[in-house]
């Protein structure tokens, strides 16, 4: 039986960040020349990081992705997805990539037990790629996706954020690509979370808009209504492709959220724009057990109430969720810390 919080809501997926570091920098994530990165001493081992899978897990955790920043660049991650695979409670283990460093390591990931991936990809075309993420990596990306699909992998996704005046004419495109590499791509709304320091509401392109579009090129699209946590509603092309939209921005999920984030260096976020953390490392080196981390961990899920996306939906000034200077003095608010 599932922890609840307030709003009946289970303790389920938990999104594990292994590190902070990127070697990308997405405008919408790390538009900044100079971050402020977690203290190395802090971060946490393998060790310890399975250790606190093990108290989740204990809390009913059965769902667990690992982000970043960019997770491929912490190194011998393989090693650390072997031992969270080890775990038979864990019925999904997943990672979240950008995919620059996936063509190298696809195949030690899935020998090591990794379920699936999803890599984030916005545009087919190089030199937007490049003005997006100030990276020239794009091939690498497209490379990586190939690579996952030769090593193995099935039910691999595509995440697309969704940028007004950057990328809202390759919808179909990014579909199509898709479909080349058996991927599920999902449409994302620019989110005000913290980092997205140039987020504004006239750059978001919403769900409605992403449907109309997408229409315009294949016709009727039948929604799914599915039921469940996911965050992506999912949508089915006269052609039998299915494809996703997160709506984060304009239709928030809060309402079937059942996950929570632990950063690099072992603080607890329950939602995505909380501003607060719960220490857990401190307790992890203090020597707690996995039973009382997980007894602490359903402590404080019962007493969840945030519904976070949903209570920004009535600020009529929105912005992004912190100033660059608070960022700069607290990078637990960052998104490529938190890891989304
Ligand atoms: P599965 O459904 O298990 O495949 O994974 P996922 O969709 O949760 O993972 P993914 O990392 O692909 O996340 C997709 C997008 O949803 C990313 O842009 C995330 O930042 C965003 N997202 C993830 N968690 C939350 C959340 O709790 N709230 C909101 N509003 N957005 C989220
Ligand atoms: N809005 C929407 N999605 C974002 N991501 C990062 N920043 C934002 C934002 N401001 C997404 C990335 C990736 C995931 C880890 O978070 O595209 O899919
Ligand atoms: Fe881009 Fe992800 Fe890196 Fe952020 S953490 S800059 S979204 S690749």
């Amino acid at each position: 039986m599932a922890v609840l919080d307030v709003h009946q809501r289970e303790l389920r997926n938990l999104r594990l960040s292994v590190t902070d570091r990127c070697n990308l920098r997405c405008a919408y994530c790390m538009p900044e020349e100079e971050y402020t990165w977690l203290a190395r001493d802090q971060i946490l081992d393998f060790e310890e990081l399975a250790l606190l899978v093990d108290a989740f897990v204990l809390a009913g955790v059965d769902k667990v992705r690992l982000t970043g920043g960019e997770p491929l660049v912490r190194r011998d991650l393989d090693v650390l997805v072997e031992m969270l695979a080890r775990k038979p409670e864990l019925r999904d283990l997943a990672l979240t990539t950008n995919g620059i460093l996936l063509a190298g390591l696809a195949q030690r990931l899935k020998r090591a037990g990794l379920h699936r991936v999803t890599v984030s990809l916005d545009t087919l075309h190089p030199e937007r790629f490049l003005a997006l993420t100030r990276r020239d990596e794009h091939a690498a990306v497209l490379a990586g996706l190939e690579a996952a699909r030769s090593a193995g992998f099935t039910h691999t996704k595509i995440d697309s954020v969704v940028l007004r005046g950057t990328n809202e004419d390759e919808l179909a495109a990014l579909v199509e690509h898709g479909k080349r590499v058996d991927a599920e791509v999902r449409f994302i709304e620019y989110m005000d979370v913290g980092g997205a320091t140039k987020w504004s509401m006239d750059r978001v392109v919403p769900r409605a808009e992403i449907l109309e579009r997408l229409s315009a090129e294949y016709g009727a699209i039948t929604p799914l209504h599915e039921d469940g946590s996911a965050p992506a509603e999912r949508f089915l092309l006269a052609d039998g492709t299915v494809f996703g939209i997160i709506a984060s921005t304009s239709a928030p999920f809060c309402g079937r959220c059942d996950r929570s984030r632990v950063t690099a260096d072992g603080q607890w976020f329950l939602c995505l724009y909380a501003r607060l953390g719960i220490d857990l490392r401190g307790r992890l080196r203090a020597g707690a057990t996995r039973e009382e981390l997980a007894a602490g961990i359903e402590r404080v899920w019962t007493g969840r109430g945030d519904r976070g996306a949903e209570e920004r939906l009535v600020h009529h000034q929105r912005g992004a969720l912190a100033p660059r200077e608070e960022l700069a003095t607290n990078p637990h608010l960052e998104m490529h810390t938190r890891g989304g």
